[in-house]
């Protein structure tokens, strides 16, 4: 056992600035505003609902990880953002269309109070929107102190103790990294100059971890993913999370496959196929977001299945996935896979899900926790990337010199030891000799 980690307590107000206030953003701030007047249980979010063994199984010590980590109550948090839409979160959360107008009306004064604040914006990197709720600056450096400027009045406007901001906007076209993304110097040279290869996301991104504010990424756009921004992490002690949130198809995937591979069952294809209709589905329409979308979710399965250590299961596995733009089912995603499997002596198999799922119903209980995890690691004094994080993530970022960690189930382990680190408890190897000695 190690000593517990000095953690601040989680005294007054905590700021959740959104960037982008869409179906993600919306259910989030109306759900956790439902669930704070006791209206709706908090279904999938581990910080509310979840536990973790402490010590031995024959010991009985399972307390809730809400009382174990001294999280921020959901009663002190304060919610904000940017959006290029001037909507209030209500009439934002009605376009999303994604809870019932009952639900809405229950909350609908806590959300007009959520209005979003002028956007940092170019079409050049979501080419399927335009707004009129955007900055005007002279150049990219002049952008991104306006969002400092936001941020601080923000804390100072709500008596906000402490901040974190998650990027919940539209999916970026495909970047990758330049040379401008290499230091802090070239970074900021590179705000100055408006360079191109600095999208408007890493400008929010700039601002919230110069403040030292924690920052999550909730789309697969490179935004924080730079070392540029990693260095400027490690000076100002914030912690990062990212990238893309984990939620229908990908979660699916990172279930089921760690099940396969651990019984040594062969996969020659994995067909994914997805029709969305909402806002989200627009903007992945364009091939551009589509193709940081699809490197996106492609990484998963290489990394759970090894292939260079399992030639004669998982070698040149066959792995298509397509998104349909299609209005008629807005946020109500529906996903199909098609698994060709090989058993024993190499005969075929083959497994199929059809999966209705609700794309914003399984991000928001993710985008509470990770920012709830985020204050609580800024707090415990854990800058930059947030391994342990990954658990909620499709593309995590990660060290350069390990591969990301992308089965389930072993990133749930890591989370839970992660946090009986900070508290100075056993880490459970799940050994467990003791019982028979
Ligand atoms: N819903 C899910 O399950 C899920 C899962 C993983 C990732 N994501 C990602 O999360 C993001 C949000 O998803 P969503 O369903 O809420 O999409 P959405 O289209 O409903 O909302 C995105 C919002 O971001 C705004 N926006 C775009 N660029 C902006 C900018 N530069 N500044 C401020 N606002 C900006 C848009 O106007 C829009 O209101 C997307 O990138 C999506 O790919 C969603």
């Amino acid at each position: 056992m190690t000593a517990p980690l000095q953690i601040a307590p989680a005294r007054g107000k905590l700021g959740v600035l959104l960037v982008g206030l869409g179906a993600v953003s919306t259910t989030t701030i109306a759900g956790v505003c439902a669930i704070r007047k006791g209206l709706a249980p908090p279904i999938g979010s581990l910080t509310q609902m979840g536990t973790i063994r402490l010590g031995r199984r024959s010991e009985g010590r399972v307390p809730r990880i809400k009382d174990f980590v001294p999280l921020a109550d959901l009663s002190d948090i304060v919610f904000g953002g940017w959006d290029i839409f001037e909507d209030d979160c209500y009439a934002a959360a009605r376009t999303a269309g994604v809870l019932e107008q009952g639900h809405l009306d229950q909350v609908r004064a806590e959300l007009e109070a959520v209005r979003p604040m002028p956007a940092v914006f170019d079409r050049r990197y979501v080419r399927r929107l335009d707004g009129p709720n955007v900055k005007k600056g002279k150049n990219k450096r002049d952008l991104a102190e306006q969002v400092v400027a936001d941020i601080r009045a923000f804390k100072d406007t709500h008596g906000c103790d402490r901040l974190v901001v998650v990027w919940c906007g539209s999916t970026e076209v495909y970047m990758k990294q330049t040379d401008v993304h290499a230091t802090i110097a070239s970074f900021e040279k590179g705000l100055e100059d408006s360079d191109d290869a600095i999208a408007s996301s890493m400008l929010y991104a700039y601002a919230a971890i110069r403040e030292g504010i924690p920052f999550a990424n909730a789309a697969p756009n490179l935004t924080a993913d730079i070392p540029a921004l990693l260095q400027l992490a490690a000076r100002t002690k914030a912690p990062l999370a990212g990238n893309d949130m984990k939620t229908g198809q990908t979660l699916m995937k990172t279930i089921i496959a760690p099940g396969l591979k651990a019984r040594l069952l062969g996969v020659r294809g994995w067909y994914s196929t997805n029709i969305l209709g909402n806002r989200d589905g627009e903007v992945l329409d364009d091939p551009e977001s589509f193709k940081t979308k699809e490197e996106s979710k492609k990484s998963a399965l290489d990394y759970i299945f090894q292939p260079q250590l399992y030639p004669e299961l998982y070698k040149d596995l066959c792995h298509v996935v397509r998104i349909n733009y299609y209005p008629p089912r807005g946020d109500n995603k529906e996903g199909w896979d098609n698994i060709d499997l090989v058993g024993w002596l190499g005969y075929p198999m083959q497994l199929k899900i059809n999966f209705l799922c609700r794309d914003s119903i399984l991000a928001a209980p993710i985008v509470l926790d990770s920012a709830l995890f985020l204050d609580l690691a800024k707090r415990a004094g854990m800058a930059g990337i947030q391994e342990w994080l990954s658990f909620y993530f499709k593309a995590p970022m990660h060290a350069p010199e390990v591969y990301p960690e992308h089965d389930l189930f072993i990133q749930l382990m890591k989370l839970k030891n992660t946090l009986r680190y900070m508290r100075g408890e056993q880490l459970i190897t799940h050994l467990g000799r003791e019982y028979y000695d």
